[in-house]
């Protein structure tokens, strides 16, 4: 099993201390001088390391409290690269700095509202349960592309003597969470810096659209994961589906589904990749890999109750959600003009409030293994 190399750690979102740099016990005896190492006074005695930090004594000021000027600079410092967000045609959307993908999703309060209602949607398709793999006492938890982190902070509540990691391009999730969670700021679609086999569990959930090469990501969840341990994906294959012949070809809201499979395919991140993530499990080398698909309605068309509030709450998701959904996707991929994709939207907007059309997106979800010995 391959040892991820530390090419890029995660970047902490809160501020840690400076992690004291260790020497090697062979490198000073219980008898040596303390030794000077950038800055750093570290004495090795047996197999305990001190360190000490000489330049730590307080300065005199005339202030007694820190102006908030003062404050707001620390945290203008500390955001400079990851908080560098780029803001385009009236949206926010993550740093650039973070990685050379094209996410094509916002990062601002409007979809941090849309996610966690989408959390609330995909809650209640599954029946209020958070996963679906036999997770027995789990130690550690990993949810890849944590967003919000609602999904996060939920599990952590759920298993308090487990600790959850989430991690994300953006540090977006609140800061004060249970304190078995730890959120990370990563780029996933490069070399994990977990240890190999320390997870018990790890979750991905709706990050079609975002992630290029699936059969990596799900080598490197393989690597992570304990002997015995699970991999779960929860992910739309985002194809606009209608069995009763009741979208119309020529109507807006087809043509926007063409639009934003097409502009997926466009960024390297295509939606339909989605039905091919058992092949891609088994390759990485799981086992007993179970594929459910749930039809997720668009709107409250439904007979059924349940279905019926699924789909209302996924009609004022997807609403909430139309222009980040393909504001990026449809001027850089398709070439359009905002003006032309606010007319486009509005038109698509009737189709998804009209109770004549019955839409609904296929949504996989795949519980996986990892046999205990590999
Ligand atoms: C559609 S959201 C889903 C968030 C969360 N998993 C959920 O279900 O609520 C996708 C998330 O993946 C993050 N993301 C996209 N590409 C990523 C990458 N390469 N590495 C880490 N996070 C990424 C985005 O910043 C965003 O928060």
């Amino acid at each position: 099993m391959a040892t991820p190399a530390p090419t890029s750690p995660p970047k902490s979102v809160s501020p840690k201390p400076v992690s004291p740099k260790a020497v090697s016990p062979k490198s000073a005896g219980p008898s040596s001088p303390p030794e000077q190492s950038a800055g750093l006074d570290v004495t090795v005695h047996g197999d305990v390391t001190t360190t000490l930090h000489p330049e730590l004594e307080a300065e005199t000021y005339t202030e007694s409290a820190y102006s908030d000027s003062e404050v707001g600079s620390y945290t203008t410092s500390l955001s400079s690269s990851v908080m560098h967000y780029r803001f385009e045609n009236g949206r926010r959307y993550h740093s650039q700095s973070m990685t050379d993908t094209s996410y094509f999703l916002p990062n601002d309060e409007a979809e941090n509202d849309r996610l966690d209602l989408n959390h609330h949607v995909l809650c209640l398709i599954q029946h209020g349960k958070l996963h679906a793999a036999p997770l027995d006492e789990p130690q550690k938890i990993l949810d890849v592309g944590t967003g919000t982190g609602i999904w996060a902070i939920e599990m952590a509540d759920l298993y308090p003597t487990a600790h959850v990691v989430g991690n994300d391009l953006s540090p977006i999730q609140p800061r004060w969470v249970p304190p078995n969670l730890t959120f990370e700021v990563d780029d996933v679609e490069k070399e994990w810096t977990h240890k190999p086999n320390s997870f018990d569990f790890v979750y991905v959930r709706y990050m079609v659209g975002s992630i290029k090469d699936w059969p990596r990501l799900l080598k490197q969840s393989f690597e992570t994961v304990k002997p015995g341990g699970y991999v779960e994906l929860l992910e739309p294959d985002s194809t606009l589906r209608c069995d009763d012949g009741s979208l119309p070809e020529d109507s807006a809201l087809a043509q926007w589904g063409k639009l934003f499979t097409g502009g997926a395919r466009g960024i390297g991140a295509p939606f339909d990749d989605t039905p091919n993530f058992s092949g891609y499990l088994r390759d990485a080398g799981f086992v007993d890999i179970k594929r459910e698909i749930f039809k997720l309605p668009n709107s409250p068309w439904a007979k059924d109750p349940h279905m019926k509030e699924v789909g209302g709450y996924q009609m004022a998701a997807f609403i909430e959600g139309l222009e980040a959904l393909s504001l990026f996707l449809f001027t850089t991929v398709h070439g359009m003009s905002v003006p032309e994709i606010d007319i486009l939207l509005a038109q698509v907007r009737k189709d998804m409030k009209n109770k004549a059309i019955h839409t609904y997106f296929n949504l996989y979800r795949y519980v996986a293994r990892k046999p205990e010995s590999t």
